[in-house]
This record gives C-alpha cells, sequence and structure tokens, in this order.
C-alpha cells in the first residue's frame, strides 16, 4: 500500500494485496479510519482498468484527478472517495 497527502484534505492510494480475500477492502476502511483522523475529505485513486468495481463497491465514484506520479506504463481510470462528516 502506498498513501501519499496529494494536496490539502487530499490522500492518494495504491494498493495491491493478495486477491480474493477481503483483504483489499479491509485495508482501505482501515486507510479511511486513518487518513480521516488527519483531516483528510477525500481519497483518490487511479484504478487499474478491470478493477474498478473493487473501488465502486467500497464507495469510490469516478473522478480526473492529476496524479503528480510518473511511470504509470498500464491504463488506469480516476477514481475519488468523499468522506462525509
Ligand atoms: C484490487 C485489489 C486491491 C482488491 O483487493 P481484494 O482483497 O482482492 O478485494 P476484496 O476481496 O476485498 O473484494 C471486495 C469486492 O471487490 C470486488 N473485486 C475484488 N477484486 C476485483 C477485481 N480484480 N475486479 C473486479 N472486482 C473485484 C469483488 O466484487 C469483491 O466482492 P466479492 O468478494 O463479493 O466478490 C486486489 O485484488 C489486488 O491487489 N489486485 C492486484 C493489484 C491491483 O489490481 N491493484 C489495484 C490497482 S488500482
Amino acid at each position: 500500500m502506498r498513501l501519499d497527502f496529494t494536496a490539502p484534505e487530499e490522500a492518494a492510494v495504491r494498493l495491491v494485496v493478495h486477491q480474493g480475500q477481503g483483504i483489499g477492502s479491509k485495508m482501505l476502511r482501515a486507510l479511511e479510519e486513518h487518513v480521516k483522523s488527519k483531516d483528510v475529505k477525500k481519497i483518490v485513486i487511479n484504478a487499474r482498468k478491470g478493477v474498478e468495481n473493487f473501488y465502486k463497491e467500497n464507495g469510490f465514484v469516478y473522478e480526473d484527478w492529476t496524479d503528480p506520479s510518473e511511470g504509470i506504463d498500464r491504463p488506469t481510470i480516476p477514481m475519488a472517495k468523499y468522506f462525509s462528516k
């Protein structure tokens, strides 16, 4: 997992885990609790093509954002999740 604080109230996440055992959802929940405690209001991700449903099921929506990192060598889909109070 990689977490970057990319802007005020925004955090970018990269997630790679052993698939299909619920670990991804659990790690996402734990990460969300952590960043909420840092006053982050929105998590952004670049979903690997074909994995959008995992993020949709975890509350993400399609949203364009600017990824400051370089070298992404495969098609990705920008998505975001907003926290309500
Ligand atoms: C994508 C990834 C983080 C998901 O984590 P996971 O632990 O496998 O996911 P979970 O077991 O918590 O799955 C929760 C739900 O998301 C969906 N889901 C999970 N992986 C999916 C995938 N690859 N494609 C589409 N839907 C997926 C499933 O509907 C699943 O619900 P179900 O258990 O009822 O079928 C993990 O599979 C992974 O690291 N994959 C390889 C690297 C990768 O693609 N990372 C994402 C880069 S953006």
